[in-house]
């Protein structure tokens, strides 16, 4: 077989796909970030820890804000190629920060810049020039930022709707987006900047995003929440890979597969949907404990996703 050949169909396909190039030409991705993480950076370090987020709603903006955080880590409400490449607004903000490491192939020039005006996500805003610049610290001092409180909604409305090809957002989901930018400040900051990846952390959000989906206030925000809690249980199956973990896989799949299910219900608005959702919830402590005694050996391990990234290395490279 002409490796070679087959390497640089893969590029080709890799480009218009949007996706990370770079990395798809060196063989299979253990993680879909590595498509967008510098590849001279120390990948599974970057992959394993994250910055904490410095998070406080007020009590009034509490509800609100806490549909934005899990629309803030849902890649379906960005469209297109963002979307389909698993990108959410969190890849790039992560922990509501920054990605010094963020590195997209068309999109960043730097490593921790990107062009959000870039043709590659948009059939709206793309200006045709490379101009990448810095990803900012959302959780920042606000002297240091651009976009003032007011003005948030109709900035992000237009990074979704425009720059991302995004579906319109429900109002819900915007305000929310902007109450959970606005509940970013520095004074929020726990004492340790950066934290681990961790089976736990992700099932936190999963169990926050169904929260949400369980109050939200309309059936559009409702299934977002619910497509935001899935993408995250996605996350984790993809670092329980190979068949010493079939039986986490299966676990997570079938606890996806009924969100699925119950997602269904919702658009069709069968009643018992939040009988259902409130129930799934109740199942997630047991997950939890099933899947932390495994997470040592699976790819939250520091050590263990070190080596599945060099082994995408092509073959005589060693
Ligand atoms: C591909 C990486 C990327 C993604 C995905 C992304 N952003 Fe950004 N964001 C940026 C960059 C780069 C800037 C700086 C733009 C500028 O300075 O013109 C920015 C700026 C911002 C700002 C303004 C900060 C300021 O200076 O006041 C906000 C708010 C923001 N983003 C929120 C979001 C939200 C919400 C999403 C998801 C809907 C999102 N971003 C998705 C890269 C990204």
């Amino acid at each position: 077989m002409d490796r070679r050949r087959r390497r640089s169909g893969a590029l080709a396909l890799a480009a218009c796909l949007g996706v990370g190039a770079a990395a798809l030409a060196e063989g299979p991705l253990p993680l879909r970030a590595v498509g967008w993480t510098n590849p001279k950076a120390d990948v599974a370090a970057v992959l394993t820890t994250e910055p904490t987020e410095c998070y406080a709603p007020t009590d009034a903006l509490r509800a609100p804000a806490e549909i934005g955080r899990a629309a803030f880590r849902t890649p379906v409400l960005l469209g297109g190629q963002a979307a389909r490449a698993g990108l959410s607004c969190e890849s790039c903000h992560r922990g509501g920060r920054g990605n010094p490491e963020f590195l997209f192939p068309g999109v960043s020039g730097a490593p921790g810049t990107a062009d959000v005006t870039s043709s590659l996500f948009s059939s709206h805003r793309g200006n045709g020039r490379d101009d990448p610049v810095p990803i900012p610290d959302l959780s920042g001092e606000r002297a240091r930022l651009k976009v003032a409180p007011q003005s948030l909604e109709a900035f992000i409305h237009g990074l979704v709707v425009e720059e991302f090809d995004g579906r319109e957002p429900a109002p819900a989901v915007l305000t929310g987006l902007a109450d959970y930018v606005r509940s970013l400040q520095p004074q929020a900051c726990p004492p340790s900047a950066t934290r681990p990846v961790s089976v736990s952390g992700l099932l936190d959000d999963v169990d926050r995003a169904t929260a949400a989906a369980v109050s939200a206030p309309d059936e559009a925000t409702r299934l977002l929440m619910i497509a935001g809690a899935r993408a995250r249980l996605g996350l984790i199956d993809e670092r329980f890979a190979g068949p010493a973990f079939a039986a986490e896989r299966h676990a997570l799949r079938a606890a996806d597969a009924e969100l699925a299910a119950i997602a269904g219900a919702v658009r069709s608005r069968r009643p018992e949907a939040r009988q259902r959702l409130a129930a799934w919830r109740e199942r997630l402590s047991p997950l939890g404990l099933q899947l932390g005694r495994r997470e040592g050996q699976s790819l939250f391990d520091p050590k263990t996703l070190r080596t599945a990234v060099e082994g995408r290395l092509p073959e005589g490279a060693s």
